[in-house]
């Protein structure tokens, strides 16, 4: 979850030579460059595509650009029941073929080591609140009036993501995806009961439709979603990731030992003083006890203007670690 390698010297140099991420990710070639980057540079043990979660929304008629300094924005975002009745229906086998393909040219490349490739997709709340809001929100004040206000355009934008999402990532396994991992990074948002009675019925056919037909790990993360991890894991998820706000060891568990949780290191620590970053490395792993099923990661995306020297000593002090 390195959202952006933009803290890499290796991933500035090929983003100079484009305009936007847009342009970079629909060619295949450069988008497994790039994905290869953290691999070759920084001993990972694992790649994740270059893409992101917001591709299924221009083939649905939505109007996405990065804007520099501010983030996504949708130019037309939908805010009533005529909106959601405009989106398109999505071919995601014909409009992203592109990703499928840049999954191919990794894997060729990753053949022979021991690194698997996770493919992944947004969550339905989180574009939901993207398509609705038309960018990133603090109160997700339009999100929620359409959710209260008209529950059934609510309801039909969902439907119309469901079935998107389960394609596209059933589509990413098939081009050979090991992993397939589902990003709620908005969920944070919403109460366990609106949770249960806004979202959940549509991530949960979306990770039970993985899990029966996807012949890989599924990993369901949620960002400050503390109150929700039951909920979370109710709705599927071979691995539930845990964002940093949460010890590692009260996270699982709250979960449960029959998940594999993925976590939690705060992606801020890696600004911190070695020793200090070292004691929060050492933190997360000692909380997970050694225990089959711990996946160490970032508790949410690293952030730019991280220090590539941290990141580099952090996966050297996981390897370590595990090496006693
Ligand atoms: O990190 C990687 O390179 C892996 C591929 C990846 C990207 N986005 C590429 C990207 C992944 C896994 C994502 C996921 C993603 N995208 C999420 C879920 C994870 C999370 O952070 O919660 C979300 C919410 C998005 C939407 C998105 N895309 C945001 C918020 C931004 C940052 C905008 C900004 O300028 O701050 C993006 C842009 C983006 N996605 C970049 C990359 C490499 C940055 C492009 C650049 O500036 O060069």
């Amino acid at each position: 979850m390195r959202q952006a390698g933009r803290y890499m010297p290796e991933y500035q140099a090929i983003r100079r030579q484009h305009k936007s991420i847009l342009e970079m990710i629909a060619r295949p070639e450069v988008a497994a460059e790039i994905t290869l980057q953290p691999v070759d540079t920084l001993g990972v043990d694992a790649a994740i595509l270059f893409a992101d979660i917001l591709l299924p929304l221009p083939p649905m008629g939505l109007k996405l650009e990065f804007v520099p300094g501010r983030g996504p924005v949708i130019h037309n975002p939908v805010r009533s029941p005529d909106d959601v009745a405009a989106l398109r229906p999505v071919d995601v086998r014909a409009d992203l073929g592109h990703v499928y393909e840049a999954i191919r040219l990794v894997r060729t490349e990753l053949d022979g080591r021991d690194v698997p490739l996770i493919g992944f997709a947004g969550a339905p709340f989180t574009l939901a609140a993207y398509i609705i809001e038309g960018g990133p929100s603090r109160n997700f004040v339009e999100t929620k009036k359409l959710m209260y206000g008209q529950p059934a355009a609510w309801r039909a934008l969902m439907q119309k993501l469901t079935p998107v999402l389960i394609d596209y990532l059933l589509a990413q396994a098939d081009a050979g995806a090991q992993a397939l991992q589902l990003f709620d990074s908005w969920v944070g948002a919403l109460n366990p009961q609106d949770y249960r009675r806004f979202v959940q019925p549509y991530s949960r056919q979306i990770l039970q439709t993985l899990m029966a037909r996807a012949d890989v790990p599924v990993i369901h993360f949620g960002v400050g979603a503390t109150t929700l991890l039951g909920e979370m894991k109710a709705a599927g998820g071979h691995v539930i990731g845990l964002d940093w706000r949460i010890p590692l060891d009260e996270g699982w568990a709250l979960l449960g030992d029959d998940v594999a949780v993925q976590g939690n290191l705060d992606p801020t620590a890696l600004f911190a003083p070695l020793p200090e970053l070292e004691n929060q490395v050492r933190d997360v792993l000692t909380r997970a006890a050694g225990r089959p099923g711990h996946i160490f990661n970032l508790g949410h995306g690293i952030l730019q203007h991280t220090p590539v020297e941290n990141v580099r000593a952090v996966v050297a002090m996981v390897h370590e670690f595990n090496r006693k």
